[in-house]
């Protein structure tokens, strides 16, 4: 294993679980000292205590809501005061709600609290983050997902998602000159507490050339790399993590079975 993060802090928002956890596990055994900042505390905690298990104390859980302004600020506050320092964010919580679409009717409610969640909470993580990236330049890393790059079904998901692309974006080109880089993770199915809701096993391999659906550890090893110095003149982008889903659905379809 490469030693990539050797005297970084890096916060990683959801990684009480899933996505988010692979990822704090990969960036701390690349010698990352990790934020794993979550909703679910005590789960956090526990990866944290795993983390710190294996060597010197570089695993620090925190309470973090991402629809709440003052509990991110608080948990990137709690960063900085226990490590001085923020090199990279990455923003992983988020996810799916099960709701009506548009055309079934669904609420302002639930509309907003999907985006809320999915597009206003990495916002909230980055703009209070900023202030530490650009003082020393650094990487920020938000997941999406293949839903917002092609329909998938669930509007305010994959417009949520879609949004954090443009939001990378304009972020690249306001603080590409401070040398922070921002930049997109599209994951496609991976098999997290998710996997249990998409029918599991047999149903979405068809879907995927690579013949398997994805594990976090696939996804945390891009993010890895796009928050690395590997990655060091790439920013704006959104890189799908997908086992080629994207690349010919329809071809896929349409060829003879082998
Ligand atoms: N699993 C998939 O198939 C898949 C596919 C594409 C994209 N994604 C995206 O990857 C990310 C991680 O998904 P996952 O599959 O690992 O899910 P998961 O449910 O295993 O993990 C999500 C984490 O986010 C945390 N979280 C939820 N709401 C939060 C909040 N308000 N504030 C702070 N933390 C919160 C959860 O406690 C959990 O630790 C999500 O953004 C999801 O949209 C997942």
């Amino acid at each position: 294993m490469t030693h990539r993060f050797e005297n970084r802090v890096v916060l990683v928002t959801g990684a009480a679980h899933g996505i988010g956890a692979a990822t704090a596990r990969r960036l701390h055994a690349e010698g990352a000292a990790v934020v794993l900042a979550d909703v679910d505390a005590d789960a956090a905690r526990r990866v944290a205590d795993e983390l710190d298990g294996n060597g010197p104390g570089r695993a620090l859980a925190v309470p973090c809501d991402l629809t709440d302004t003052a509990s991110v600020d608080a948990a990137v506050a709690a960063a900085v005061d226990r490590f001085g320092r923020l090199e990279a964010l990455v923003n992983v919580a988020g996810g799916a709600r099960a709701q009506p679409g548009l055309a079934g009717g669904v609420s302002d409610a639930d509309w907003s609290a999907t985006v809320d969640l999915n597009l206003t909470g990495p916002a909230r993580c980055v703009r209070a983050a900023i202030p530490h990236l650009t003082s020393r330049g650094g990487a920020i890393v938000l997941v999406s997902s293949v839903n917002g790059l092609q329909a998938f079904g669930d509007e305010a998901y994959s417009a949520a998602k879609a949004g954090l692309s443009s939001m990378a974006q304009n972020l690249a080109v306001e603080l590409g000159p401070r040398q922070v880089r921002v930049n997109v993770v599209a994951p496609g199915t991976v098999r997290t507490r998710v996997w249990d809701h998409q029918g599991g096993p047999g149903r979405m391999e068809p879907l995927y050339p690579l013949g398997r659906v994805g594990e976090p550890e696939d996804v945390a090893a891009a993010i890895a790399f796009l928050a690395s110095d590997d990655a060091a003149w790439i920013t704006g982008v959104t890189l799908p993590v997908d086992g080629g889903a994207l690349a010919g659905p329809l071809q896929r379809m349409l060829a003879p079975a082998p």
